[in-house]
């Protein structure tokens, strides 16, 4: 136990009261969060005191004017955008990163924090069954992921043009081209955006009617960019059905046109987890950079994505970074060489701990139950009168639609009655779900990325669309 005395005893003790309610009540409070945006000011906004707080008053306060204001998608019942838990190891170790305080830019600055990536790192790639000499990064997510893979591809197609695009830019260097596929993710697009290959360089592949990139589209558009530099972006698990690419098929296509593949897979790549669900990404390992979360499908904390490389050497030329007061060491992996940050938090430690808690079994287990889960949400809410599924989940992500009644209902009908219903689920505090457009309908998201949902959940859940959908009968 620390020291009475200690300053941190009684915030810490006060933030892991508040922790431990916030959890516990998960299940009985609702998923939504209920205050509004003019509740929560009128709660948070307060004079920017002049002199000091005791620590503890801040920590009560802050606990307290932020009631109201936190989604519960930690809990069991939260199926918005894709937002996955934390398991208690990686939240335990997520903690301790804060209170170890470590700067893990380099091995030197905190060596534990650089031994826990080198070895975390090693063991994703295991997991995922990714090439075992590709380099990694650990950044904040699935965005970030993208930034450094790009990186390394805008640093690898240049070097194979004989520029070293580091030192001179992209100015005056052949334009990148891009062949994505028409879903691409919009934090990719932000991605391209950052590297300066700019939104212009994208050209969208045709994709067949289950929403996979079309061989033969693929084969034409290289054909028209041969001898550019080309990236092609392929998807493990669009975000309304889970569907992935045919990678198999796809990546030694663009391989042989000498382009670099990329592939966005924030929780598509984590089938290769289950002996059942991997038949959906075969073919993956081939491409040439992988981005991926932690904090979704691994239930690490948030501020937790993965970037994988094939081409370490391109990896490293574009971060690798040396200043006169930061001694280099070849003995052991400095952080620095492979991330975009300088000073950073030492997330490796919520993923080493979120890694051994579960162990690859448990990681399966969450992968599996939460792709049963969704088809039993999807396939019931589309059993109900009034509703119907749109696909049937093969992952973890899935459509339903709400339908008016009336004979003569329109599109924007049954638009306008799918976000009424929604918003009555929110309201009753039972489940989480949020709209969004999908081959053009207006369709609420199913999405199950949590290790906490249950099959009492899904039930619960699913009494919950029921009463919603009854209560426009009374
Ligand atoms: C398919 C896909 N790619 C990329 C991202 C971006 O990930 P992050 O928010 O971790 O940066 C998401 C987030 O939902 C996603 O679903």
């Amino acid at each position: 136990m620390p020291q009475n005395n200690s300053p941190f005893a009684q915030p810490l003790h006060l933030a892991l009261d508040a922790a431990l309610e916030h959890l516990d009540s998960l299940d009985t409070t609702s998923v939504a969060a209920t205050a509004s945006a003019s509740e929560l000011r009128a709660q948070m906004q307060k004079p920017l005191n002049n002199a000091p707080l005791p620590a503890e008053q801040v920590v009560a306060e802050l606990v307290r004017d932020t009631r109201g204001g936190l989604h519960g998608n930690p809990g069991g019942r939260f199926f918005g955008w894709v937002i996955g838990g934390s398991v208690p190891a990686s939240l335990a170790a997520d903690w301790l990163t804060s209170t170890w305080d470590q700067n893990a830019g380099m091995y030197e600055v905190a060596p534990a924090a650089a031994i826990a990536e080198e070895v975390a790192g090693e063991w994703l790639k295991d997991i995922l069954d990714l090439p075992r000499d590709a380099s990694f990064a650990f950044v904040t997510g699935c965005q970030m992921a993208h930034v450094t893979c790009l990186a390394a591809a805008r640093n690898g197609l240049y070097t194979k043009l004989g520029l070293d695009i580091e030192k001179c830019g992209l100015a005056g260097a052949p334009p990148i081209r891009i062949l994505a596929t028409a879903h691409l993710h919009s934090s990719a697009l932000r991605a391209i955006r950052l590297l300066g290959f700019g939104t212009g360089s994208i050209e969208y592949i045709a994709v067949d009617e289950n929403e996979q990139v079309r061989a033969d589209a693929l084969r034409e558009a290289l054909a028209r960019h041969r001898g550019e530099p080309v990236i092609v972006i392929l998807q493990a698990g669009e975000i309304h059905t889970g569907v992935s690419d045919n990678f198999a098929e796809l990546i030694p296509i663009a391989k042989a046109a000498g382009a670099w593949v990329h592939v966005d897979g924030a929780f598509g790549l984590w089938a290769r987890v289950s002996e059942k669900l991997r038949v959906q990404v075969v073919g993956i390992e081939l491409a040439d950079s992988w981005a991926t979360d932690g904090h979704k499908w691994l239930n690490v904390p948030y501020d937790s994505g993965f970037a994988f490389v094939r081409d370490r050497d391109a990896h490293r030329r574009a971060f690798s970074q040396k200043a006169a007061y930061l001694s280099t060491n070849t003995e052991t992996r400095d952080q620095i060489d492979w991330n975009p940050e300088f000073s950073r938090r030492a997330r490796g430690f919520a993923t080493y701990a979120a890694i051994r808690q579960l162990g690859r079994s448990g990681i399966t287990e969450i992968v599996e139950n939460c792709c049963r889960h969704a088809y039993a949400i999807v396939t019931g809410i589309g059993k109900m009168k009034g509703a119907r599924a749109l696909n049937k989940p093969c992952l973890n992500q899935g459509v339903v639609q709400f339908l008016d009644p009336r004979s003569d209902a329109t599109a924007e009908d049954h638009a306008r009655r799918t976000d009424e219903v929604v918003e009555r689920i929110l309201a009753s505090g039972e489940a989480f779900f949020k709209p969004s457009y999908w081959k053009g309908e207006r369709v609420m998201r199913v999405s199950v990325c949590s290790w906490q949902t249950t099959d009492a959940d899904v039930a619960r859940v699913l009494r919950a669309v029921e009463n919603v959908l009854r209560s426009f009968e009374a």
